[in-house]
């Protein structure tokens, strides 16, 4: 089996991971990226409506300034946030975008030549740089551009299935490569996990495929502890049967939420903000529209667009109206869109600190949507999810060049541990190629799936999550003593063998969310217990923590406090 010798190794090629590569490469640090798809491919470029940073170029925007988009972060967050790392980033907003801009970013742009910012949720002022409404798909390109002038090694089509760690630190990654069908282990000094998100844990999600949290259980299996798991966004409005994202932009441009009485029934939720009110918050309004029957066909309501014109849909939401035309038959300009809410966006992820590494296991980073920094505490801002990517993958590529520079660090000292991690590995996916094995792990994801969605989704109480959490725990008990196989036995690009691996990270995943959400005993963000519809602060102003105890045993919890500067917590208004 090969091993391989570098000193940082970024796990994931999309907006964090090149970040943070681009840093490393720049250091002199010999960087390499291991991904299961290529960096153009990844997620980020699935991200519409836009990016946060207080420029102040709207013309009705006012005085913005880093301090108003901290407090509109940590108020959307319900003060879960760590708020040393909001105004670290918020304050790295502004030249990280006149970075990515002399990067060659194509930011749509105001008629004074300025970078375009519209309004999205939860912001006092409009703030959301864009690029019509396909801004991750224009960041990556830029970024993408950029590092290939360092000639980084790229390993697609690699799954990282193993993160090597001994003695309180990282010493590599064992990967899976998808179309030899082999293993291959990459050492290094430090590592950094950008792998993106889990939404495919739930049935209805905007993500696509490759969001399956895999990089997420990796590290949690590693001994790397997970963090606010139960906070799980919910986009408010995903296109009804495919649940394909419908940007906030189309709020943000003027677009009105309509039931099925005709009317903006946000005036009931949010007074003020209307449709531009956080994403929780907006969700559950429209939840809250079907379940009570003024929905359509009890399934979504209509976003409508056709006031703003032809011309205005033609050149900010060009995509969108493309989407709806495609997949669900509606011309936009000319009728309103089917929406309901799907999930979007995990603020949990894996633990570390505002300077992206892991206070638990040296030289292990992580950025991104994989990461939990915290920077969205209980619920997200619309925007800040590629701010967060673009500056965290930066600052962690900027503290991992530090910490190799820094640390006495000797590559052969991994050799034994890599070779024994690297057989370990190759038992546990031989299992899943026994015939003897008795269950199917498609008709178990498939279970899973809905089980979140259903249980453990925008409305959560006590006895769903019980139920959700006793299956999960049989499902995983279930995987370990009876086993699941796939049919095809061969090992080259072996896509089911690939899934069956993300579904055995993935019920960990599931469990972390479910328990968490069962165990915190008050509604906060968007985790909304119908059971304990207030926050409370006494006993939860706290983040939760996930830790690994064993395939198919249950996952550990404890906590540790919320970083509070100068932001007091208040209610939320909108
Ligand atoms: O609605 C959107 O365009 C999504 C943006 C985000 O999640 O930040």
């Amino acid at each position: 089996m090969e091993i391989k010798s570098y000193d940082a190794i970024i796990v994931g090629g999309g907006l964090a991971g090149m970040g943070a590569t681009i840093e490393l490469a720049k250091a002199g640090i010999k960087v390499a990226v291991v991904t299961t798809t290529h960096p153009v491919r990844s997620h980020t470029v699935a991200a519409q409506g836009g990016i946060n940073a207080s420029l102040g170029n709207h013309p009705e925007g006012g005085d913005d300034s880093w301090e108003r988009h901290a407090f509109d972060t940590i108020k959307g967050s319900d003060y879960l946030a760590d708020q040393d790392a909001v105004e670290n980033m918020v304050k790295e907003a502004v030249p990280r975008v006149y970075e990515l801009e002399h990067w060659g970013v194509a930011f749509s742009r105001f008629d004074n030549g300025k970078i375009a910012q519209r309004p999205f949720g939860g912001g006092a002022f409009p703030r959301t740089c864009f690029a019509a409404d396909r801004t991750g798909h224009a960041l990556m390109h830029a970024l993408y551009e950029r590092s290939v002038r360092y000639k980084i090694p790229v390993y697609e089509d690699h799954v990282v299935v193993k993160a090597v760690v001994a003695d309180g630190r990282v010493h590599g990654v064992i990967a899976l490569n998808l179309v030899s069908g082999e293993l291959i282990g990459f050492k290094a000094k430090a590592v950094m996990f950008s792998t993106g998100g889990c939404g495919q844990i739930y049935s209805k999600t905007t993500n696509s495929i490759i969001n399956t949290g895999f990089g997420m259980a990796v590290a949690l299996r590693a001994g790397v502890p997970l963090k606010d798991m139960e906070f799980v966004q919910f986009h408010p409005t995903t296109l009804y049967g495919t649940n394909l994202l419908i940007s906030e932009a189309v709020r943000g441009e003027g677009g009105y939420l309509i039931n099925n009485k005709g009317e903006r029934f946000m005036e009931r939720y949010a007074p003020k903000a209307m449709e531009l009110a956080p994403r929780d918050i907006v969700a559950r309004a429209i939840m809250t529209e079907i379940k009570e029957g003024r929905g359509f066909e009890d399934a979504y309501v209509h976003l409508d667009v056709r006031h703003l014109g032809a011309e205005k849909i033609l050149t900010r939401l060009p995509q969108i109206r493309e989407l709806g035309i495609r997949f669900a038959g509606v011309d936009c300009i000319h009728e309103p869109l089917p929406v309901q809410p799907g999930n979007h966006y995990a603020m949990g992820g894996i633990d570390v600190d505002k300077t992206t590494m892991s206070p638990f296991v040296k030289g292990f980073f992580s950025a991104g949507e994989a990461a939990c920094v915290s920077v969205h505490g209980a619920n997200r801002l619309g925007g800040n999810s590629l701010l967060d990517a673009a500056v965290f993958g930066k600052i962690g590529g900027q503290k991992m060049a530090e910490y190799i520079k820094t640390h006495e660090i000797n590559l052969s000292d991994s050799d034994s541990l890599m070779e024994q991690a690297m057989k370990e590995t190759k038992e546990w996916i031989d299992g899943f190629i026994d015939e003897k094995n008795e269950h199917n792990p498609f008709q178990l994801l498939n279970e899973m799936r809905e089980l979140m969605m259903d249980k453990v989704g925008v409305f959560r109480s006590e006895d769903p999550l019980k139920d959700a959490l006793n299956r999960i725990r049989e499902m995983k008990k279930m995987v370990v003593e009876e086993g699941v196989t796939v049919i095809v036995k061969s090992r080259r690009f072996h896509r089911g063998l690939e899934r069956t691996i993300y579904f055995d990270g993935m019920l960990d995943l599931a469990e972390c969310i479910t328990l968490g959400a069962l165990t915190r005993t008050e509604s906060r963000g968007a985790h909304y217990r119908t059971d304990y519809p207030k926050r409370d602060d006494d006993n939860w102003l706290k983040h939760s923590l996930y830790w690994f105890q064993g395939r198919g045993k249950p996952i550990k919890m404890d906590y540790k406090e919320v970083i509070i500067t100068k932001w007091q917590p208040m209610e939320r208004k909108y």
